[in-house]
């Protein structure tokens, strides 16, 4: 049988939220090449039969380099394997997909892209905050926070011109440094954000605040999701209600929680912010 690789999108987290085609390959896969991000939960669902690596890195760690990624899945395909790499979210957004393909171009392997649910929209969907909404804003803007503090930064003024949500994948823990980039950038000091921390798992945290508090912010355990923009303030009621429940978290951040906070589960974890 002829060797191929297939880009897949694990989802941010919730196994439910794998597709079906994702699942099938799985099941199927000979090789598993997956990143740190993906959940024991969803690792689970591999055919036990199949080789499973983490090829993934962690905040500058890199337990393994792009090339090396690149090359094995090069050489396991033209061995004939079939090869999952599993990324979380979608593959397409901030996975360095981009390089993979053109390695298996270069390579002449036949791969195939699955697409997955990008955490973006899984966490939007946990904390019920329409990404456009009529009335506030209908433009959205996936970007990164990698860069904040780097000349190559995008521009965000331009999102705000547009009154664009944003939404900041990799928004790192210099909370500081991100709400002056925002407010530079002509975001409101109270437009409303929102950190969601491993959304759709069983730990998911959404920490809700403004451009000017951020920096008060506590440090939700990484992965974490910045959604910045008016829509913040759609955010499904129920959950703020729920929010209110939740037995008081001030004592581990000192009473940092003034704002809003909602939660699924107990007990903070600090982490490291992977990088794409
Ligand atoms: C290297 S990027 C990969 C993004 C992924 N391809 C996607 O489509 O979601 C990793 C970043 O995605 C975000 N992320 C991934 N899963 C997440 C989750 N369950 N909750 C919050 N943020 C998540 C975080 O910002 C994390 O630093």
């Amino acid at each position: 049988m002829k060797g191929k690789v297939y880009l897949v999108g694990a989802g941010p987290g919730d196994p439910d939220l794998l597709t079906v085609k994702a699942l099938r390959l799985l099941r199927e896969a000979e090789v598993v090449l997956h990143d740190d991000l993906v959940t024991p939960e969803i690792l689970k669902l591999i055919s036990p039969t199949a080789q499973v690596q983490n090829v993934g890195k962690r905040c500058g760690t890199k337990t393994i380099r792009q090339e090396e990624i690149n090359f094995l899945m090069v050489t396991l395909a033209a061995a004939g394997r079939q090869v999952v790499r599993l990324k979380s979210g979608d593959p397409l957004i901030f996975g360095r997909a981009g390089e993979e393909i053109e390695a298996l171009q270069r390579g002449n392997i036949d791969y195939e892209i699955v697409p997955g649910v990008t955490s973006a929209l899984g966490a939007a969907a946990a904390a019920g905050i329409p990404l456009t909404h009529r009335r506030a804003s209908s433009t959205l803007v996936l970007t990164t926070g990698n860069h904040a503090s780097g000349n190559d930064a995008a521009d965000w003024s331009k999102f705000a011109a547009a009154e664009a949500t944003l939404v900041i994948y990799m928004p790192g823990s210099n909370r500081g440094e991100i709400s002056r980039k925002l407010t530079a950038a002509g975001f409101g000091e109270e437009t409303p954000c929102a950190i969601i921390s491993r959304a759709t798992t069983s730990e998911q945290r959404i920490y809700r605040t403004t451009v000017s508090d951020l920096k008060r912010a506590p440090k939700l355990p990484s992965p974490t999701l910045l959604v910045v923009g008016e829509v913040v303030r759609f955010a499904d009621q129920n959950l703020l209600r729920e929010a209110a429940s939740v037995p008081a978290l001030s004592n581990e951040f000192g009473g940092a929680f003034a704002q809003t906070l909602f939660s699924s589960a107990k007990g903070l974890r600090r982490g490291e912010e992977p990088l794409a």
